[in-house]
């Protein structure tokens, strides 16, 4: 499918040569007596009015309406027109956070239904028209939405009314001669990015392995000279002495391993990075903690944060952005087996400190914390990892936002601003010492499960303890990831989150965060 921005005037859009005209438009404006829409267009164009003449029925009923399909277009060289109701308008770089949110969520909305529309008529060329396109914010919005929403999981389904139905050939942005055109290679780069997460993670268990995601580490690496790929095999993460991360893999057919992918975009090589830590349990039947059947199939998506970390890569590539990243994919699968670790059993981590294991089911920490310790090597500015890590994030913050806790102040502000701004929003949670109690053992460090405690929390808790000197975040997105119980749903998230802070980061390489304690 071509995607392109063309000068198309809202003013001359019925001129507009094509299958079907969307018009996103407020409707009250459309219908109504509302006299100004935007900042530039005081009067409808002749040729929507001329539109508006020959639809029948009342103008009052229709202006309620959500959207409206017209195949009567006369005064537009259209073969349809299709209205979409947007209801207010609020300009994007002006309005507060929240407004701004609820605008993309609608623009999300908005983008979902035309597609579905465009795919059920079916539609080879559309062009997509709205008055706000002075809105340059708005009008990137609209085209992430469009891109977002026009992914489809090819998934395994083998009768042929059931491949997915590319018939959609180009999709063309209108907007004035004078207007900013949308940047359509950002746009791209983080369809790609966006879209290898949403694959990887909507693969099931036996497809995705953690086999798997080496070889697509090494296929991006292969692609780019700014990349390279380093898989550590199990014997060699046994040798370095990461024996959380080892054990979780025990009881599994499926080699563990761990792909490394070091983005050099940087002008100066030696700057430090940002390292990305990704969870990527494949399957996460709990081990000998083994979970209720109920449910357990959502377990394929235990790699989400993976997923996000290798789209995110994808995307660098593309763009090549000017930091320096590494990504780490904490890959195994946790599988009950008579070689597997069990509840009682006391391991060393990498750090040296011991834990022991309460629950086999809390397996996401133990690989996350080994590879936060292999991390330190690099001296970066700073470690994130995103995890699919408990249940109890699902409780607390639902799908709404993924949970952040950090050890940095300054860090935790720059990427909740982060996720304001690109609406992937994450809500931080203390990590108090008060909580690290629930952690003590008996005969080790720690366990790797808290006591009666709030679960998001302590996994974060324990998590802290081997961030070291460096300034670090953990996202727990459980509940932000996918859609619990309902199919092949996978939202990407944090992608944008991590997306716009890296963005951010590259602007101004001066990276300035210290350890503290976060506050909130
Ligand atoms: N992968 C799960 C967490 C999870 C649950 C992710 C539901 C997505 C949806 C994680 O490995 C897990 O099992 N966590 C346990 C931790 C507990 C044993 C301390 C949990 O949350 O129950
Ligand atoms: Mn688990
Ligand atoms: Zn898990």
């Amino acid at each position: 499918m071509k995607i392109e921005a063309r000068n198309i005037s809202f003013v001359k859009a019925g001129a507009c040569n094509t299958d079907c005209l969307i018009v996103l438009v407020d409707f009250d404006w459309l219908f109504g007596d509302t006299p100004q829409h935007s900042e530039s267009l005081l009067s409808k164009p002749q040729w929507l009015t001329a539109v508006l003449s020959a639809l029948p029925g009342q103008q009052s009923e229709s202006s309620k309406s959500k959207h409206l399909l017209i195949s009567e277009t006369l005064g537009s060289k259209a073969k349809r027109i299709l209205l979409v109701n947007t209801n207010n308008y609020n300009k994007l770089a002006e309005c507060d956070a929240d407004t701004a949110h609820k605008t993309r969520q609608s623009l999300a909305r908005h983008a979902t239904f035309i597609w579905s529309t465009l795919f059920e008529l079916p539609v080879k060329k559309a062009c997509v028209i709205t008055p706000f396109a002075e809105d340059h914010h708005y009008t990137q919005a609209l085209l992430d939405a469009l891109l977002f929403a026009s992914y489809r999981f090819k998934g395994f389904k083998t009768s042929p009314e059931s491949k997915s139905p590319d018939y959609i050939k180009s999709i063309i942005i209108g907007v004035e001669q004078n207007e900013l055109l949308p940047d359509i290679d950002l746009a791209m780069a983080i369809h790609r990015g966006k879209s290898l997460t949403r694959d990887l993670a909507n693969l099931p268990g036996n497809i995705c392995t953690p086999s798997y995601f080496a070889k697509t580490a090494e296929v991006l690496a292969s692609e780019s000279p700014l990349l390279t790929t380093e898989v550590l095999d199990e014997v060699m993460l046994k040798k370095m002495g990461m024996g959380a991360y080892v054990a979780v893999g025990q009881g599994s057919e499926q080699p563990t391993c761990m792909p490394v992918m070091h983005y050099k975009g940087a002008e100066d090589p030696d700057l430090p990075s940002i390292v990305l830590i990704g969870k990527g349990i494949t399957f996460d039947t709990g081990g000998i903690t083994l979970k209720k059947p109920p449910g357990m199939q959502n377990m394929i998506y235990d790699m989400c944060g993976g997923a996000t970390v290798m789209g995110i890569m994808a995307t660098l590539i593309t763009l090549r952005l000017p930091i320096n990243v590494i990504g780490i994919i904490a890959t195994a699968e946790n599988m009950p087996d008579g070689k597997a670790f069990r509840p009682g059993d006391i391991l060393t981590t990498l750090s040296g400190q011991t834990v022991e294991i309460i629950s086999t089911d809390a397996e996401g920490r133990l690989v996350l914390c080994d590879a936060m310790t292999y991390a330190q090597q690099f001296n970066p500015a700073a470690i994130i990892d995103v995890a699919t890590l408990t249940g109890a994030h699902i409780v607390s913050l639902g799908s709404h936002a993924s949970g952040l806790m950090s050890n940095s102040q300054t860090l935790s502000s720059a990427l909740l601003e982060a996720g304001e701004l690109s609406g992937d929003r994450a809500w931080a949670m203390p990590i108090w010492d008060d909580y690290q109690e629930s952690l003590d053992s008996f005969a080790a460090d720690m366990r790797n499960s808290g006591s009666n405690s709030p679960g998001m929390i302590t996994a974060g808790c324990f998590l802290s303890r081997f961030a070291g000197n460096t300034p670090w975040a953990h996202l727990d997105i459980a509940g932000t990831s996918f859609q619990y119980g309902t199919g092949n749903s996978a939202s990407s998230r944090p992608f944008s989150l991590l997306f716009a802070f890296l963005s951010q980061c590259s602007e101004s390489t001066n990276y300035q965060w210290t350890i503290s304690p976060v506050l909130y």
